[in-house]
Order: C-alpha cells, then structure tokens, then sequence
C-alpha cells in the first residue's frame, strides 16, 4: 500500500490559493512552485538517515547530527516539473538531476515519451520524480515504469495538484511509491484538466500558449 501524506501546513495551502489563481502572473507563479516544492519537500526528505558526529562548538565539544550519505536524484518530469527543480537543489545541493520528457497527447491524453537522461549510478539512489499535476496518472506512471528499468533504492513522487482519478491510477499501477501532494481536487474535466486545478502548469510557468 502507498504512503500518501497530505501537506496542509498552512503556508502550503496559503501559497497553493496565490498559484491556483488565473490572475497570477509567470514570474509569481515559478516562485510560489519553487517555495512550495522547498516546503514540500521538508516533509518528503524527513526520513533521512542520521548519523552522530563530534564537533566544537566556539564554548564545548558536542555529540551532533549529520545525514548520513544518503544519495539522492531528482527527476522533473518536462516541462512542468522543472519548475520544482530549484526549490529542491537549495534544500539539498549536493543531489543528482535526472530529466524524463512527455507530454500528453492532445488527442489520446496518453504520455508520449521523447527523453529520458537518468544519473549513471541509479541502483545507489533514492528518487524523488516531481511534477506539479497529477490528472489521469498516466504521465507519473509512465515515468515510474521508466526509473524502476534501472531499479533505483526508491522513489517517492512530489506533486502540487492531484486529481482523485489520477491519485488511484498511481497508487494501483505502483503501491511501493510513496506520494507527496498538496491538493487532492475534486475531479477531472471532459479534457482530463484538473477541477479546480490551475489550468495548465506548463505553459504557467514558462508563459506559453
Ligand atoms: C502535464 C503535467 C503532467 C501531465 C499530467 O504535462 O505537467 O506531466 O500533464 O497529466 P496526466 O496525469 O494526465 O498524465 P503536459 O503533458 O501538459 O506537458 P508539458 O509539461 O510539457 O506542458
Ligand atoms: N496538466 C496540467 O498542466 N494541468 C492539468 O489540469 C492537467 C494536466
């Protein structure tokens, strides 16, 4: 079974309402997908490993923390998840970037996928794959099926806005992926758009359309 963690820290949920509105312009928008990924991801990174060391202090020697090697990739899923990237790195610079392109066809709305550049040492690593939108689940899915070819520790998918329909379909397809969202919305519309969502992340966040 999934672990699925809601993230309804007032901040989140605060930030979400500025991004969700269509009077929010591009810059606002990569900002607040930047500070709620930062957030988000606090929660996601809290099982880290510790380790005790010893250091001095400028008044006494101390018994302290530090995370244990633990090695990391993140993998944005173009365009959108991008977006996420940065917000991520400043919590932990000293992580991987993997890239996974798709896109949904506008017809099918089925993933089509065009690029996948993954870190060479991906069986050492724990993933987090990002996304802002989780609609039909069929672009998470795919990137899941993709990343476990080359059979990472774990993955873990961060997301802003999930819709119920995709939320199943991810959980079903891999109940081993545990999932970090900040919205569960109330459904999908006839052209599998998120209700209320945000109308289309992508183009949010890079100005296009
Ligand atoms: C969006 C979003 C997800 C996908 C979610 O990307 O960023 O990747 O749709 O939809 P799904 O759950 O139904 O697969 P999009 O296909 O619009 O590509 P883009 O980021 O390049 O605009
Ligand atoms: N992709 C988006 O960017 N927004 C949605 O609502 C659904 C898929």
């Amino acid at each position: 079974m999934n672990n699925v963690f809601y993230m309804n820290h007032p901040l989140v949920q605060h930030k979400l309402t500025i991004l969700r509105d269509k009077n929010t312009g591009s810059k606002e928008f990569r900002e607040l997908i930047s500070e709620l990924t930062m957030l988000m991801g606090y929660e996601a990174t809290r099982d880290l490993p510790l380790k005790e060391v010893e250091i001095e202090t400028p008044v006494a020697l101390a018994k302290t923390k530090v995370i244990l090697g633990r090695k990391l990739a993140f993998v944005p899923i173009l365009r959108a998840g991008l977006g996420m990237v940065e917000g991520l790195l400043s919590l932990i610079p000293a992580a991987k970037v993997g890239h996974i392109g798709l896109y949904r066809d506008p017809e099918t709305l089925k993933p089509v996928d065009y690029y996948c550049k993954l870190p060479s040492d991906i069986p050492e690593r724990d993933v987090i794959i990002l996304d802002p939108m989780l609609a039909t689940g069929g672009s998470a899915i795919a990137a899941v099926d993709t990343i476990k070819k080359q059979n990472p520790r774990s993955i873990k998918f961060l997301c802003i806005i999930a819709a119920p329909e995709g939320m199943k379909a991810l959980c079903d397809a891999h109940p081993d992926v545990s999932i970090y969202c900040a919205a569960l919305d109330e459904k999908l519309n006839d052209h599998c758009y998120i209700i209320p969502g945000l109308g289309d992340a992508g183009d949010r966040i890079f100005g296009t359309k």
